[in-house]
């Protein structure tokens, strides 16, 4: 099928077209062929936004990331052999030199060197990830597939590359997967095949946690993560990262209400409460080896052995009943907010009301006084002064104040309490 150039040029956004722009008069600048590849050429044919930009050139990286980083005034930081990656406003921008991988052993991590453009794209995963968008003068001027990869863009086909892909990089069953969903696409009926032989073979078990976990990651992370994840289950019988655990109807039923529900959550975090609800019951060493797996930060940590220890009946019980907005503050005040939502999505009638006025409501409550505030009105310095704050924060909560004056006001008569 024949692909309009000028279409897609049109499609990019003024930001990205800046970033093209830029990069295309360092390439001409030093005679180098410029493309952008993989994930941004698909996304950008099917009409999806892109946040990660890959480029690839078919030269020396060095010379090109010297005159990147002056003309951009970005900082490069060199990530593998051959390839580099900086950040550009929202934008995460991935700089590599063609190249073709060789794994002397399933799950290694590949020896890399140059090569042709062509030997790159059958190094990749998928026909839909290998294809490329020559870039001249700061637009698009060849696409180049040498895979058919449009042909499966169109067909709505996942399609691995290499026969021993799977077995390379097991990462990739859970791309494929992934892939699959999110697009609502199909495996291709001989990438299917591979696919199960593979997990049938255990080749889960020739990668480190940590890079399977750090693929898992990227799957909780995306917007509708459900059918990937039930879909893996089922595949991998449970086995995947830690081996037997179930995902019941009931915690299915929850990963889909949250999937609808996370939209309207604030939250750091919105995949760690699909985390919770996969692995909330599991036992000690299970949770650390997922813990270990996902590299999880302390805070993550925490509020899965805060909701372990948590019993969780009781609590719900405690905030099941009819309560004033301090009531509330004080019952949720000291929970994680990630816990919160969880609990909002586990909770009915009267608790699920009273958290929901929490999260939307009084969680946003805030006063504009400082410690500072209350050190000028000439009180010492101590924990006095955080008490002091609270009742003034408490006072806003009950509505008895409405702006800064008003807490002025309301300081005063605490400090002469
Ligand atoms: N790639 C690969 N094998 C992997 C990971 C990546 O062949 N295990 C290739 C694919 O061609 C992919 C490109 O490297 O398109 C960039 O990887 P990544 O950023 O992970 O993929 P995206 O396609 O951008 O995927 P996503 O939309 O999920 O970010």
């Amino acid at each position: 099928m024949k692909i309009d150039l000028n279409l897609l040029n049109k499609r990019l956004t003024p930001q990205i077209r800046g970033i093209v722009e830029g990069l295309s008069a360092i390439s001409k600048r030093l005679n180098i062929k410029l493309y952008l590849v993989g994930g941004p050429v698909r996304d950008l044919l099917l009409k999806r936004d892109a946040i990660d930009l890959d480029f690839l050139i078919d030269s020396s990286l060095d010379k090109f990331l010297e005159s990147v980083e002056s003309d951009l005034d970005v900082e490069i930081e060199k990530t593998s052999f051959l390839t580099a990656k900086f950040k550009f406003s929202q934008f995460v921008i991935d700089i590599a030199q063609a190249r073709k991988e060789i794994y002397l052993n399933f799950g290694d991590l590949p020896q890399v060197s140059p090569a042709t453009l062509e030997e790159d794209a059958k190094r990749r995963d998928f026909t839909i990830n290998s294809l490329m968008l020559e870039i001249k003068d700061g637009c698009f001027v060849e696409l180049i597939d040498y895979l058919k990869g449009v042909e499966d863009l169109n067909r709505k086909i996942i399609r691995v590359i290499g026969k021993n892909s799977f077995y390379d990089d097991s990462t990739r069953i859970i791309r494929a997967l992934r892939y699959e969903k999110r697009f609502n696409f199909t495996l291709a009926d001989d990438t299917f095949e591979q696919l199960k032989s593979a997990i049938s073979k255990n080749v889960f078990s020739t990668l480190s946690v940590q890079r399977l976990g750090a693929e898992f990651l990227r799957t909780l992370k995306e917007e509708n993560i459900t059918p990937a994840i039930m879909r893996l289950w089922q595949l991998t019988a449970g086995g995947f990262l830690t081996g037997d655990i179930e995902i019941t109807p009931k915690m299915c039923n929850l990963l889909k209400k949250w999937d609808k529900l996370k939209k309207c959550f604030e939250l750091d975090d919105l995949w760690l409460i699909s985390l919770i609800i996969i692995y909330k019951d599991i036992n000690l060493s299970q949770f650390n080896l997922i813990a270990e797996a996902l590299e999880l930060k302390k805070l993550a940590r925490r509020i899965i052995t805060d909701l372990k220890s948590l019993d969780l009946e009781e609590f719900l019980t405690s905030i099941s009943k009819r309560l004033s907005k301090v009531e509330i503050y004080d019952r949720l005040k000291s929970i994680d907010t990630h816990l919160i939502a969880y609990f909002y999505l586990i909770s009915r009638g009267k608790a699920k009301t009273n958290l929901r006025t929490y999260i939307d409501k009084i969680s946003k409550v805030k006063i504009t006084i400082t410690g500072e505030d209350i050190l000028a009105a000439g009180i010492a310095e101590g924990p006095h002064v955080g008490s002091m704050l609270e009742k003034v924060l408490r006072a806003k909560i009950r509505g008895e104040l409405r702006n800064r004056k008003d807490e002025i006001n309301y300081l005063k008569t605490v400090i002469l309490d």
